[in-house]
């Protein structure tokens, strides 16, 4: 039998317990699982760069002895066929994912046949959970516990109080200078 190598792309910025529990299903279904942040994505600003990321999702998933994690740029697909991958990892949670999940997967399909689109659900726990929600909760000060790892919550809370220096650094600065 071929080994079947997956990727299981997305922007992870952070990867939340969700992800991590898609990592465990599909480190356990396929020979090797690659964990690959797109870059470039049209989301607005990201809270995490792409290498602090990475590091997250390293330090995550380091005992996991069949999962990489990587960066790519451009098409999905073509990034598969430079990794010899012959699968695509994608969660969906509820029904509202599986219009979008869709289109990628066909649109993916049409381009690249050799890539098939495998869908895994997570724990129904997780249903809710994405980063975008705890960008949010995060900002407004509300608890992460049980959605993000630990050290990822530690890290989320540092972040958002770096920016939020930031920003009231540059409002004195321009008040100064008015
Ligand atoms: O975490 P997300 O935002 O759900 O991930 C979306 C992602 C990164 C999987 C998707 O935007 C993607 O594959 N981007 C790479 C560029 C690409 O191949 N676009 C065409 C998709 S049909």
């Amino acid at each position: 039998m071929k080994d079947i190598v997956a990727i299981y792309p997305g922007s992870f910025d952070p990867v939340t317990n969700g992800h991590l529990d898609l990592i465990h299903r599909g480190s356990k279904l396929f020979d090797r699982l690659i964990v690959a942040i797109a870059r470039n994505m049209d989301k607005g600003e990201p809270l995490f760069t792409m290498d602090e990321r990475k590091e997250m999702l390293e330090a995550m998933t380091s005992e996991l002895d069949n999962v990489t994690v990587d960066i790519f740029d451009g098409l999905l697909v073509h990034y598969c066929i430079q990794k010899n991958a012959n699968a695509v990892l994608r969660g969906i949670r509820a029904v509202s994912d599986y219009e979008f999940e869709l289109q990628m997967a066909l649109m993916n399909r049409k381009m690249e046949p050799r890539v098939e689109t495998v869908f895994m659900m997570p724990a129904e726990k997780y249903s809710y959970l994405s980063s975008r929600i705890v960008r949010e909760i995060a900002r407004l000060g509300g608890p992460l516990t049980g959605l993000v790892p630990e050290m990822v919550e530690e890290r989320v809370r540092r972040k958002i109080a770096q920016k939020q220096s930031n920003v009231t650094t540059m409002h004195l600065k321009r008040r100064a200078k008015s």
